[in-house]
């Protein structure tokens, strides 16, 4: 697995993360945020799991009802952070079902792994890895989850393949992430901060179609959950003066970059 200079971005943003406990954005956001209340999920799915777990979350929509997951399944979680969507699964397969949380970062591991020994949780583990090269078996997983991770490689497609190698046949795919409607402006494609923050590795709906379809996915639905401006906001506050976006209307940037879910299946 080779790692680029985006994978080590991603992971030194997220290492920092996980260090200040300090997620995502800013104060009443659609998105969830550490020190606000978690909107992004049915309050009833999230009072399984501790305040400090259920509160620690950047992701940017609810894999978990779009899973629909039964007790028993093996389910994979690519990216999963301080592991609240790995722990939200475990509640749904119960003990005769399994969850893999996968995560490149060891800050993260190191923190969802503490959760899941505080919580007495015995169905859910955290393996180190990389989206591109997952380290799960082939045709193993029932569903694979994933929540605002897809946008952040550098290799979709690679992505794609790797999560339909470990799909039994008829496997699902069922993801929140951040897509376009049209192209991002090159000085934002550009910046390694905003591929970190969400924005600048986001690639347009219609592309990430194609990558499912050229990876063997079938049923592909893409369902828009919401303009995702708190995410820009903060990307671009993260940038500061790094780098210089007087050239780039935020407006535009606001209708161009959403949050959606979607679904997929490896065909029987
Ligand atoms: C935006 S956070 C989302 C975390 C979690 N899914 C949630 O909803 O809170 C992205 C996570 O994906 C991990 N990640 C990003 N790119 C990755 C890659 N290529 N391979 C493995 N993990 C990756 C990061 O380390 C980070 O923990």
């Amino acid at each position: 697995m080779t790692q680029t200079p985006i994978h080590d971005a991603v992971r030194d943003h997220y290492a920092e993360r996980a260090r200040k406990a300090d997620p995502c954005c800013g104060a009443d956001s659609a998105s969830a945020c550490c020190d606000t209340k978690n909107v992004l999920y049915p309050d009833e799915l999230l009072a399984a799991v501790p305040d400090d777990v259920a509160s620690f979350s950047l992701g940017c929509g609810d894999p978990i009802t779009l899973a629909a997951l039964q007790p028993g399944q093996t389910v994979l979680d690519l990216g999963s952070g301080g592991g609240l969507d790995c722990f939200l699964a475990g509640k749904k397969v119960g003990p005769a079902g399994h969850v893999i949380g996968v995560d490149m970062t060891p800050e993260m591991l190191e923190k969802a792994r503490a959760n899941a020994a505080r919580m007495g949780v015995t169905n859910v583990e955290f393996r180190h890895g990389y989206l591109e090269a997952l380290p799960v078996d082939d045709n193993s997983v029932d569903v694979t989850i994933s929540n605002c991770v897809i946008n952040l490689s550098p290799d979709k497609p690679k992505v794609f393949r790797e999560v339909f190698r470990v799909l039994k046949p008829g496997g699902r795919l069922a993801v929140s992430d951040i897509v376009t409607d049209g192209p991002l402006p090159d000085v934002i494609k550009q910046s390694l901060s905003l591929w970190a923050g969400c924005v600048a590795g986001a690639v347009d709906a219609q592309d990430y179609v194609a990558m499912m379809e050229a990876a063997g996915f079938t049923d592909i639905v893409i369902t828009p959950t919401f303009f995702d401006k708190e995410t820009v906001d903060e990307a671009v506050k993260e940038v500061g003066d790094k780098i210089d976006l007087r050239s780039v209307s935020q407006d535009e940037l606001y209708k161009t970059v959403f949050s959606a879910r979607i679904s997929a299946r490896k065909p029987e």
